[in-house]
């Protein structure tokens, strides 16, 4: 028969391992053998954050879902959307620890200050091309003055502080910048592809035809704001299989294009 403090301590274990799965050590990655396995045992993949000491809109377990992606998960990887490149470190710093060598292309459009003009007194658009009239995303005013703003109108803009992080953190030699709208690229699909340009509504029905020419059957596509509504229109588009989620990333499999 248990001894109370016996139950005391299962009971502790119990509850520490709910609610901080990092203790629980690190989980056997040789299981991993499908989507649904990796987004079981992702929560519990260690990794350490200061290795990606760049400003972001990842919360951590965002971070540690894209890191144990590009770890298990197999290549060619396309990443859209990467900003300062916060998830381009996170997914180039799994490749590296994969040991495997893995394709990695980052599209960035690469906004300077012209492509972005307010939308209402509370919000501004981002166009491109500047005088196109059909907004390709909408943030905060307040958000646009704090962390974009600063950054679009250095004479590195966007690009140079991307390539700078990428350097910095030590994994230039893992991805390639490509500069540009995504929809210009070349059709060619990949194994792997990150969107952070399917924020809402507008993003998704303007983004997805164009998406489905990068994936194939078997193909992974992780997206990062998704709320249920958005789940809701990307089945309008694309066809998933197993997935996972982790905050706001929604991780599925494409079964069918
Ligand atoms: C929310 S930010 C990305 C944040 C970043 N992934 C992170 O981890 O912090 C969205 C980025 O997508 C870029 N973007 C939006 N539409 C795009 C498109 N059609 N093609 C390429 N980049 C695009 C924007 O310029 C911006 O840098």
């Amino acid at each position: 028969m248990n001894s109370p403090l016996t139950n005391l301590v299962r009971s502790v274990r119990k509850t520490v391992r709910r609610f901080w799965p990092g203790l629980q050590g690190p989980p056997d990655y040789s299981r991993i053998r499908s989507l649904a396995e990796l987004g079981r045992l992702q929560p519990r993949v260690q990794f350490d954050f200061t290795r990606a000491p760049v400003p972001g809109w990842l919360t951590p377990a965002e971070q540690r879902a894209l890191y144990s992606l590009a770890r298990w998960a197999p290549g060619p990887f396309l990443e859209i959307g990467p900003w300062l490149g916060l998830s381009t470190v996170t997914l180039a710093l799994g490749i590296a620890d994969s040991g495997e060598k893995k394709d990695f292309v980052t599209r960035e459009i690469n906004p300077t200050s012209a492509n972005f003009r307010p939308i209402d007194a509370e919000h501004i658009g981002l166009y491109s091309p500047p005088e196109s009239t059909e907004s390709m995303g909408v943030c905060s005013r307040e958000s646009f003055e704090r962390d974009i703003e600063p950054v679009v109108s250095d004479p590195g803009g966007v690009a140079g502080h991307l390539k700078e992080n990428l350097a910095r953190c030590g994994v230039a030699e893992r991805v390639r910048v490509s500069l540009g709208d995504f929809r210009e690229l070349e059709a060619q699909p990949y194994r792997f592809v990150f969107s952070d340009a399917l924020h809402d509504e507008l993003e998704i029905r303007r983004n997805s035809p164009h998406l489905r020419r990068f994936l194939s059957v078997g193909s992974i596509l992780a997206c990062h704001d998704t709320t249920d509504a958005n789940v809701k229109l990307l089945n309008e588009y694309f066809r998933f299989g197993e997935y996972f989620r982790a905050d706001s990333l929604f991780v599925a499999e494409i079964v069918k294009i």
